[in-house]
C-alpha cells in the first residue's frame, strides 16, 4: 500500500518517462531525415528504454494496488540544430529526469515508504548511466564537430548500440 501522494507522484513520473520516449523518437526522425541512421537507431532504442521505464512504474503501481492514471503526453520539439544540439538537449533532459527521480526518493524517505524507496533505487542507478552516456556523446561530438568523417564514424558507433 502506498500513499495517495506517492501514487500521484509516480503517475507524474510515468508521464515524464513516456514523454521522454516521445522526445527521443522525435530526435530519431530528425536523424533519419539527415541520413544519420546510426544516431536514429540509437534514439529509437533510447525511446524503447523510456517506455520500459514507464512500464516498470506502471507495474509497481498495480502491484501496490494503486491506480495508474495516464495523462496527456506533451508534444516534443521537432526542430533541432544538428547532432550536438540534440545530444546536449538529451543530456539536459536526463538531468531533469534525475532531479525528478531524486524528488521521488526524498518523498519516499519522508513518508518512511521503504518499498517505494527500494523500488526507486534501480532508477537512481539507471540515471547515472543515462547521464554518463549522453555526456560522453556530447564530448565526442565536441571533439569531432557536427559534420565530416568524424561524425560518420560516431554515427556508425552509435548504430551498434545493443549489439
Ligand atoms: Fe527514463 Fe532516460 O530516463
Amino acid at each position: 500500500m502506498i500513499s495517495k501522494d506517492m501514487e500521484k507522484a509516480i503517475n507524474q513520473q510515468i508521464n515524464r518517462e513516456f514523454f521522454s520516449a516521445y522526445l527521443y523518437l522525435s530526435m530519431a526522425t530528425y536523424f533519419a531525415e539527415q541520413n544519420l541512421d546510426g544516431m536514429a537507431s540509437f534514439m529509437q532504442m533510447q525511446a524503447k528504454e523510456e517506455v520500459e521505464h514507464g512500464m516498470k512504474m506502471y507495474g509497481y503501481l498495480e502491484e501496490q494496488g494503486a491506480r495508474v492514471l495516464l495523462e496527456a503526453i506533451e508534444k516534443p520539439d521537432s526542430e533541432f540544430d544538428g547532432p550536438l544540439d540534440i545530444f546536449e538537449k538529451s543530456l539536459k533532459h536526463e538531468q531533469f529526469v534525475t532531479k525528478n527521480i531524486h524528488n521521488l526518493v526524498d518523498q519516499a524517505i519522508k513518508e518512511k515508504d521503504h518499498a517505494t524507496k527500494s523500488f526507486l533505487d534501480w532508477f537512481v542507478t539507471e540515471q547515472v548511466e543515462e547521464e554518463s552516456s549522453m555526456d560522453s556523446i556530447v564530448n565526442k561530438l565536441k571533439m569531432v564537430g557536427d559534420k565530416g568523417h568524424g561524425l560518420l564514424m560516431l554515427d556508425a558507433q552509435l548504430g551498434r548500440r545493443g549489439e
